[in-house]
């Protein structure tokens, strides 16, 4: 109980500047509900992709097929790999890495899947911060053409665990 009791008809409605602010924070409000659904038809920041089930362990085995019918090279001890174009590639996020190293023609088009052996991690490509959440169970497949040569970096930004700020991957666009 409190020591003192609230006096009765407490509320007054606002007013003045009050009224003012409330309005303009409703407004904001309002703006922001609309731009939602507005930027999911406008932009280009969509993903391409469509999602399957898949088991993380049936994920697993047709990564170490792709690595092991498509691997060119290895940096580091981590494979890289060069599917053909117009073809599949695969990328495994798990604790703490992404796999394998993936190399890609530069204005060619791929299937790239990509799916989690283990927990949530989150793909982001650098510098171009695309950002896509990587979950275990399904298979997202984003159809991408590379359109500039370079070496990108893949980093994960959802935490998950101890090693998430090493957990680092590479695409090359050559
Ligand atoms: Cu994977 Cu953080």
């Amino acid at each position: 109980m409190s020591i003192h009791a609230p006096e009765a008809n407490w509320f007054k409605p606002p007013s003045g500047a009050e009224r003012t602010w409330i309005g303009l924070a409703l407004a904001w409000c309002l703006v922001l509900s609309i731009m939602m659904p507005y930027w999911h038809f406008k932009g280009k920041q969509n993903s391409t992709g469509d999602s399957y089930r898949v088991t993380p362990a049936a994920f697993a085995a047709r990564v170490e097929q792709f690595v092991k019918t498509n691997k060119v090279a290895e940096i580091n001890g981590v494979p890289v790999v060069e599917p053909s174009p117009g073809g599949d590639a695969y990328l495994q996020g798990q604790m703490w890495r992404w796999y394998p190293a993936l190399k890609l023609r530069v204005n060619q088009t791929y299937r790239l899947h990509i799916s989690s052996t283990d927990l949530q991690h989150g793909f982001s490509l650098q510098p171009m911060n695309m950002n896509f959440q990587v979950l275990p169970g399904y298979d997202h497949v984003l159809t991408i053409t590379p359109t500039m040569k370079g070496e990108y970096s893949i980093v994960c930004n959802e935490f998950c665990g101890i090693g998430h700020h090493l957990m680092t991957g590479k695409i090359i666009v050559e």
